[in-house]
């Protein structure tokens, strides 16, 4: 195209990211989730101003209940020299109860009309929890989120443990707030750490919830110090569990959600480990409505959210998707049991003029167990008849397109 042509038609007009989640209209599939970015007034402000869709206000409680934190709080997954590839927290819910809360929705509504304003709550007894959603119903919020899966534990129901680790607990906490919200929309937030997530996703819509948030920190310890044998983080010789987040969770997160969305039908927030749009795009893709995100914001900003939104954008553009909604699922019809994978002969091909001889996949192929690969004057052969096709040579070679898998049959 000339330059002529291109500026008789003008900029294209940008795409429409918008999404329609529990009757609620996003202005695109990004919120600021649960956390330490949403638990002050002007951050929260700040956030929604750079143009994130909506906030869901760090989990509040009833007034008197204590929350006493402990510091420091965080510590990090590094991996070969990249720092945050993790981070764990210790933190517990809000020190800013209802009373605070409740002030703050009024105000962010009146502000930010067109936002998506949420709040998170956690409640012991069925009071509590009522009395929470009520108190949000009148100051205006559009979206209730409950945790039940902090993963210091829940309050009431099962102390300690994550409500969510009990498909009988989740049921009967979610028909308590739903019971209290009416047609107020409710999402249930809840843990991958259980045997049967499926099993938890069913309770949270027999309860009546209007979806689920999936899911939330993984419980963790995040290492210890091998000369003092403190784990980390170290406050005093002592440290505990702490919740782990960002992009060491991200596998975990698209099998939560793609497990729930092939087996129970309820709308699905996705949270957890998203830092890029491309992160975004394969949460979408197993089933995943929105997209929730606290770890890279604490990293990098708000100002993230203009990455996440042009990269979706010009990949939509791309592939020819006119909505969000359209890349939603779409991975789910690959997703199969592992008895109904098709059987083949595979074999490794190793392309010489690319091979730069470190000689990795022949140690991988002969203490990952296969011996199918020998070192010929520092180039690796493949032996057709050991090679299985189990693909940790092309995976561990340093060199991109090096090594490839033939189908042979
Ligand atoms: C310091 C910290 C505090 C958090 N507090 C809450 C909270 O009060 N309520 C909640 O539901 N989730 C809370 N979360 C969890 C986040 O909302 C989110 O579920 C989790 O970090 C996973 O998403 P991410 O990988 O994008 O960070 C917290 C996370 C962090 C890092």
């Amino acid at each position: 195209m000339t330059g002529a042509s291109q500026s008789k038609r003008g900029p294209e007009p940008p795409l429409d990211l918008s999404v329609s989640f529990l009757g609620i209209e996003l202005e695109n599939p990004f919120i600021l989730s649960a956390a330490p970015s949403t638990d002050e007034l002007d951050i929260a402000c700040a956030g929604l101003d750079a143009g994130w869709a909506g906030v869901i206000l760090k989990t509040t409680s009833v007034e008197g209940n204590p929350v006493s934190l402990a510091y420091p709080m965080m510590s990090t997954m590094d991996w070969a020299g990249r720092r945050l590839v993790g981070m764990g927290n210790i933190d517990l819910i809000s020190e800013h109860h209802i009373d605070v809360v409740e002030k703050r929705v009024a105000i962010l509504k009146s502000e930010f009309g067109s936002k998506l304003i949420a709040a998170s709550i956690m409640g012991q007894k069925q009071e509590d929890w009522q009395s929470l959603v009520q108190r949000l119903k009148d100051a205006g919020v559009d979206l209730i989120e409950c945790s039940f899966s902090c993963p210091q534990g829940s309050m009431g129901e099962r102390p300690g443990a994550m409500l969510a680790q009990s498909a009988e607990a989740t049921e009967k906490v979610t028909g308590w707030v739903k019971e209290a919200a009416g047609d107020l929309p409710v999402l249930i937030k809840i843990t991958p750490q259980v045997t049967d997530v499926v099993e938890i996703a069913q309770a949270v819509k027999n309860g009546g919830a209007d979806g689920l948030t999936a899911s939330n920190s993984v419980p963790a310890l995040m290492g210890v110090d091998i000369e003092t044998f403190v784990p980390a983080p170290s406050l005093d010789q002592y440290s505990t569990y702490s919740g782990l987040t960002g992009p060491a969770i991200k596998p975990l997160t698209l099998r939560t959600v793609a497990e729930i969305a092939r087996h129970v039908d309820i709308p699905i927030s996705g949270n957890g480990g998203i830092s890029t749009w491309k992160d975004a795009v394969e949460l979408f893709s197993v089933g995943a409505r929105n997209i929730q995100i606290c770890t890279a914001v604490m990293h990098y900003g708000f100002r993230i959210v203009d990455d996440l939104k042009s990269g979706l954008s010009n990949y939509m553009k791309r592939r020819g998707f006119g909505r969000v909604s359209d890349i939603v699922g779409k991975a789910l019809p690959h997703i199969v049991d592992h008895d109904s994978l098709p059987r083949r002969t595979v074999k490794s091909r190793i392309k010489s003029d690319l091979c730069i001889g470190c000689g990795v996949c022949y140690v991988a192929c002969r203490d990952g167990g296969h011996l199918a690969i020998s070192m010929d004057d520092r180039q690796p052969v493949v032996d057709d008849d050991k090679c299985v096709g189990c693909g940790l040579c092309m995976l561990t070679c340093p060199v991109s397109d090096c090594i490839s898998m033939e189908v042979i049959t």
